[in-house]
């Protein structure tokens, strides 16, 4: 429709205007940890959305899923609203009594002490047992040569993140918990892209989980999924996503319902058929995408590969630029299988300097260089969860050096040269006079 072509026109025109080439100002502007990378095309494919105006996921949110499943190579993508809601619809999924080798009450989930909130929250919440594990300094990833330690008669799970992307050796993980009889669940809300001896993180385990929040490497807003090869698992991880219910209809919805079974669903003890869109099956949530959101992801994996690349290409400066300052600083280190989908550059402050890294994150952040902390650092001793029920491995001595002396800065799609010359400018200063 030409009113249509006409509003997409002026999108383009009002991007053109109020967001491209955005000049780079050293001091004024921010060099940003990370943060949305877009031009005219999400707007336009948000707008289209919009002027559709299905609103809940539709055709949009069904070609994400199938495209972002060709991208990692997985069978089922199931999108959700964030990675935290990811990360909650793979736990409760493991815990569903539709699933034969199910996770109960009190089962013992390992997963790492340095680690982000949410990964841990679905475990807690599901009233499954954490198993925390120290991080191994450099790759701040779960350090597998304590897996063996955490074992106990009640350990069923893994639940390990790829650490800023950074690929876990996961023939390692694999042969542990086959060897164990343990499910698998891998966070890689910062690692889309990776891959670990040329697979997919993610298509290691039995379930995995991303988040499209902006400062991820595709992104929708706010957003998520959980995927994996089983069918089996992504019903049922539909099922908690949507309420509970059992439908599996779909984005269509027929009236009749795909199923075929719509008005023939029988319930123990009442007279007659229920509705299977009313059907629960699950104790659910609602966690579903909206599809402007899918829209938006769209138009993020046709940047994808590109996003990949220059993810790749800002880490490999920065590290160059940064091996020269080693006395300072432990630099991250990756496994030869790796090929990570780099979220962050982490830098680690030694003991042995004469600053600290408060000193260093502020004079980089007054100086409009952005720095985050590695999540929640060694999340025991993170006021809401020090009371949690759980068991950890060892005094997680790496955890606490991660949560007082690591920090990461950027190396998103948005970083030019001018802007990571300029960090390395900020960093040489520090180091030459600024303490
Ligand atoms: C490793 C990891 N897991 C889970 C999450 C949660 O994702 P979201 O912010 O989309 O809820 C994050 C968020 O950054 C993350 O870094």
């Amino acid at each position: 429709m030409a009113l249509r072509e006409e509003i997409f026109a002026k999108v383009t025109e009002y991007y053109e205007k109020a967001h491209a080439n955005k000049p780079f100002v050293p001091g004024q502007s921010r060099v940003q940890y990370a943060g949305r990378v877009y031009d005219q095309h999400e707007m336009v494919k948000m707008v289209d959305a919009v002027l559709e105006f299905w609103l809940t996921a539709g055709r949009h949110a069904e070609e994400f899923e199938k495209r972002l499943g060709r991208f990692i190579g997985a069978r089922e993508v199931i999108p959700v609203n964030s990675g935290s809601s990811a990360n909650l619809v793979a736990m409760t999924t493991l815990c569903s009594p539709q699933f034969k080798y199910r996770l109960h009450p009190g089962d013992e989930v390992i997963t790492p002490a340095v680690t982000f909130p949410t990964t841990l929250a679905p475990i807690v919440q599901n009233r499954l047992v954490p198993v925390l594990v120290d991080a191994e300094m450099g790759t701040y990833n779960i350090d597998l040569d304590q897996l063996e330690a955490a074992l106990s008669p009640k350990t069923r799970a893994l639940f390990i993140t790829h650490t800023l992307g950074n690929p876990i050796a996961m023939d390692r993980v694999m042969e542990f918990a086959k060897a164990h009889n343990l499910l698998v669940v891998e966070d890689t809300c910062d690692a889309l892209g990776s891959k670990y001896d040329g697979q997919s993180v993610g298509t290691f385990g039995h379930l995995a989980t991303l988040s499209f929040y902006p400062a991820h490497h595709i992104t929708m807003g706010e957003g998520g999924a959980v995927y994996t090869h089983s069918r089996r698992l992504a019903r049922i991880a539909r099922t908690v996503r949507d309420w509970g219910r059992d439908c599996w209809c779909g984005y269509e919805n027929p009236a009749s319902g795909k199923c075929g079974i719509r008005f023939e669903r029988e319930i123990d003890g009442i007279e007659g058929y229920y509705d299977h869109r009313y059907y629960f099956t699950e104790i659910g949530y609602n966690l579903k995408i909206t599809d402007v959101q899918a829209a938006m992801g769209l138009a993020q994996l046709d940047k994808l590969p590109g996003f990949v690349a220059a993810r790749k290409q800002n880490f490999a400066k920065l590290y160059e630029a940064m091996k020269r300052w080693e006395e300072y600083f432990i630099l991250p280190r990756w496994l030869p299988k790796a090929d990570p989908s780099w979220f962050a550059f982490p830098i680690t402050v030694r003991d042995s300097v004469p600053f600290d890294r408060t000193a260093l994150t502020r004079y980089l952040e007054e100086r409009r260089v952005e720095t985050r902390m590695l999540f929640a650092g060694n999340i025991l001793k993170q006021p809401g969860y020090q009371n949690i029920e759980c068991r950890a491995i060892g005094g997680l001595p790496v955890s606490d050096q991660v949560m007082r002396s690591t920090f990461f800065v950027g190396v998103y799609p948005g970083l030019t040269d001018e802007k990571i010359d300029y960090m390395l400018n900020v960093l040489e200063d520090f180091l030459n006079r600024g303490r």
